[in-house]
């Protein structure tokens, strides 16, 4: 077992990571001994409840199963924990569990947050991307049909329980969704990891347990460091360090939302959002055209997306990019890089560098 801290005063909490982990109660010493319910959903139980009952000593009446997928991280969902909880007569010492995507921990980190005004929740992430991203760092929430993650609030989960051996039973496309943020991670603030990912991403890709292992803790370990200095992503001087983990997203939000949130996966969008913001610092001279080169290269034999969808026209970019959180007083901010492994946020870029960049990758 590998196991790492976020360091957040009294709201730290251990990010355990390795095979098997869920099935066995000392990996759970964080709430030994308090009154558990646990949230989950319909793909995930049959393949991992029976596992995480007998480690936690849970019966049937403490688990709620919901139906899976993004649609339902919603009001209607959120309510129902909420109910459950209140019907059980969980009191504020009570403790939710997260098994499963980022689905069910953002919305199980939600009702954990505003349930009696909040009580303490744990995260046990079943996809490559909760394990890498969502789970950590307490960003909770659920979607409105007016926005995806519109409604939310920042609450740290006590425990992170990453367990590889999950990553078996996830589909092809949910798992290289979760290499995408680990790509994002080498490109944002690490460049030697970036070339261990250049040199052992075939690895990756066949579940190697060495290389997942080694690439979870180094993503956890990137995003810990960021977390703990602005944990609440400030917006002090327009945007603090929490908003380079955004790197890709605002091409990659552009797209999500072009596509009605149905067709491309978070992590297919980012890919692609990866690839122009290397694209647009290159042009920019911020990094070298060959730094650039190799962004995209990993991003491709990865089997990700390096291309918006086929249609797409470079006006409706910088219109639904003009939507994104990082919009200040009216100036569209960029992650962009000074290199590999050296992300920053700047409002303060050439527009026709922009300009041609969406015209190249969309043309
Ligand atoms: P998800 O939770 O929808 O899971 C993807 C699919 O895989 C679902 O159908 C799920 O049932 C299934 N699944 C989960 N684990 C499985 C397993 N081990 N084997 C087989 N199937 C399994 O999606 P996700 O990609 O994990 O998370 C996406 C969500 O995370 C989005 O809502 C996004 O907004 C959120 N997110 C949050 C943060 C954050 O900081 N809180 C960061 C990134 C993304
Ligand atoms: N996923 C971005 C963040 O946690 O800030």
């Amino acid at each position: 077992v590998k196991s790492l801290h976020v360091e957040l005063a009294d709201r730290s909490y251990p990010i355990r990571i390795g095979t098997g982990l869920l099935a066995e109660t000392r990996h759970y010493a964080e709430v030994e001994g308090r009154r558990l319910k646990l949230v989950t959903d319909d793909n995930v139980a049959p393949l991992y409840l029976e596992h995480v009952l007998k480690a936690l000593n849970l019966k049937e009446e403490d688990v709620l199963i919901l139906p899976a997928g993004e649609d339902q991280k919603s009001w209607g969902n959120a309510e129902r924990v909420l109910d459950w909880m209140l019907a059980s007569r969980l009191n504020r010492d009570g403790v939710l569990v997260a098994l499963g995507g980022g689905v069910i921990g953002d919305m199980t980190g939600f009702a954990a947050a505003v349930y009696q005004r909040g009580i303490d929740f744990i995260q046990i992430p079943t996809t490559l991307l909760a394990q890498v991203d969502s789970s950590v760092g307490g960003k909770t929430g659920i979607n409105h049909p007016r926005g995806k993650n519109m409604i939310g609030a920042f609450h740290q989960p006590r425990l992170v329980l990453a367990d590889i051996t999950t990553l078996r039973t996830l589909p092809q496309r949910e798992l290289l969704a979760g290499i995408a943020e680990i790509i994002k991670y080498g490109m944002l603030a690490d460049s030697d990891f970036f070339k261990w990912l250049e040199q052992r991403l075939d690895d990756l890709l066949i579940l190697d347990t060495d290389a997942l292992t080694k690439a979870i803790y180094r993503s956890c370990e990137l995003k810990a460091r960021i977390v703990a200095q602005d944990e609440r992503e400030s917006l002090a001087g327009g945007a603090g360090p929490r908003a380079l983990l955004n790197l890709g997203h605002t091409f990659g939000h552009a797209i999500e939302t072009y596509t009605g949130y149905t067709q491309w996966l978070h992590g297919e969008a980012v890919a692609t959002g990866l690839c122009m913001a290397a694209d647009l610092s290159a042009r920019l001279g911020w990094m070298t055209a060959k730094d650039a080169e190799r962004c995209v290269k990993l991003v491709a034999r990865a089997g990700l997306p390096t291309k918006p969808p086929a249609g797409m026209k470079p006006d409706e970019f910088l219109e639904l990019m003009g939507h994104d959180k990082k919009v200040a007083a009216g100036k569209l901010r960029l992650v962009l890089m000074r290199g590999i492994g050296l992300a920053v946020v700047s409002g303060d870029f050439d527009r026709a560098a922009l300009q041609a960049t969406l015209e190249h990758f969309c043309s």
